[in-house]
């Protein structure tokens, strides 16, 4: 009696065409082709591009400021995939047993395939950035997502004539996309955009990467840059003030038409970006000549339209998780915290990315109660209609019961 895999080969022989397809199998696999590709299943290739996490390790950290540090990541057995300039990665990280992630822009260029440094800056009220400045050294690993986000140039749409309002820390991208530009413009003999950087730092001594782009400014002269302090020591000569209309016109020039056709990315804390629009809206630049790089969730929810007026900031409720395996917990969360930070405090999770509302990895659903959907979670209509929420800015404004 033939045994069951001789008999399954027997019937596979009989199938017309079968021995052709062997044929041109061992063919491929001669020429070192991948089959699984040539089948038409390139899964296998997008996975080693893209893959869901990066294995990465740090190979150094750079003192940049008192308050800033640039940490730089190498890949473990993988070569790091390739990313637009203004990318961000997602990082993962285990803080004394809660696990949590926040995304990063990229600070360094993507000619740069060695390696991506995440420029960290101290958030005072923050919990993740006192970790990796405090405690995190060279060769320590993380976890992190590939390159994600929108916040780039598209040489198609946006032109050449590109003005970058940068924050803070808010510099890291737009630091990556400038080196970007001058590299494909030496390497590749492409045209010279137009840079102009607006770079608003509170103190003269939170200024990150002040020689380099101070030499890079007298390399090109198509790189002009405005540094701007907002609480200036005495001794401080330069620019003082905040990035607002009248001086946008008196950098850029009052002609209005000529202003309103240029690019502009806004990069840093929310409050900077959310000013920053306001501004460009008064110049009357149209939303599609402005690119804004997402930043996290509101800081101060209690503080935006929408919110409920008998609600404080400190007041808690109950939330109640239902697990796809069937299990449930409950845990108490303050209202002004984002539901995907309190879920993580207490052992619950959701895929995530962006943790600013923008890539819908982190849709829990609300069965029971109410949550309030800031401006940021750009949620679906059906999302809205459906009882769908973007956890990472959705905030509990009741008890709620909620399926993840
Ligand atoms: S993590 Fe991207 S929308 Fe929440």
């Amino acid at each position: 009696m033939p045994n069951s895999s001789s008999a399954k080969n027997n019937i596979l022989h009989a199938v017309k065409g079968y021995q052709e397809a062997l044929d041109h199998q061992q063919e491929l696999i001669k020429t070192g082709t991948d089959f699984n590709e040539q089948k038409g299943q390139v899964a296998n290739t997008i996975a080693t591009l893209h893959p869901k996490r990066l294995q990465l390790v740090v190979s150094e950290v750079i003192e940049d400021t008192a308050s800033t540090k640039t940490l730089r990541f190498k890949a473990e057995g993988i070569v790091l995939p390739p990313f637009q300039a203004g990318q961000y990665i997602n990082l993962f990280v285990n803080i004394e047993g809660t696990e949590t992630a926040r995304p990063y822009a990229i600070s360094s260029a993507p000619q740069q395939r060695g390696y991506y440094d995440l420029t960290i800056k101290r958030v005072a009220d923050g919990y993740v950035s006192h970790y990796l400045l405090d405690d995190v050294k060279a060769g320590d690993r993380f976890q992190s997502t590939g390159p994600m986000g929108t916040f780039y140039h598209n040489p198609l749409f946006h032109g050449d004539d590109l003005v970058f309002l940068a924050g803070g820390s808010g510099i890291a991208p737009a630091r990556s996309m400038i080196i970007n530009m001058i590299e494909n413009t030496l390497t590749h003999r492409k045209a010279a955009q137009k840079l102009h950087l607006v770079y608003a730092s509170s103190y003269e001594a939170d200024v990150i990467y002040e020689n380099e782009l101070k030499q890079l400014e007298k390399e090109h002269d198509f790189l002009t840059i405005t540094w701007l302090i907002s609480r200036p020591t005495e001794k401080y000569t330069g620019r003082t003030g905040h990035v607002n209309a009248e001086l946008l016109t008196e950098l850029l020039g009052s002609d209005l038409e000529k202003l309103q056709r240029k690019m502009f990315y806004i990069c840093g804390p929310t409050s900077f970006h959310d000013f920053c629009a306001q501004q460009l809206e008064q110049l009357k630049v149209k939303a599609r000549r402005v690119r804004i790089e997402c930043n996290g969730p509101p800081k101060h929810p209690e503080t935006l339209t929408g919110w409920p007026q008998d609600l404080i900031a400190s007041d808690k409720v109950s939330v109640t998780i239902n697990k796809a395996d069937g299990t449930q917990g409950q845990f108490e969360a303050r209202v002004d915290e984002p539901l995907l930070n309190s879920m993580e405090r207490n052992g619950y999770s959701a895929e995530n990315a962006c943790r600013s509302g923008e890539c819908s990895l982190c849709r829990v659903k609300v069965v029971k109660g109410s949550v309030f959907n800031p401006q940021e979670a750009r949620l679906r209509s059906t999302d809205e209609a459906y009882g769908w929420c973007h956890s990472c800015v959705a905030f509990p404004t009741s008890d709620i019961e909620i399926m993840v």
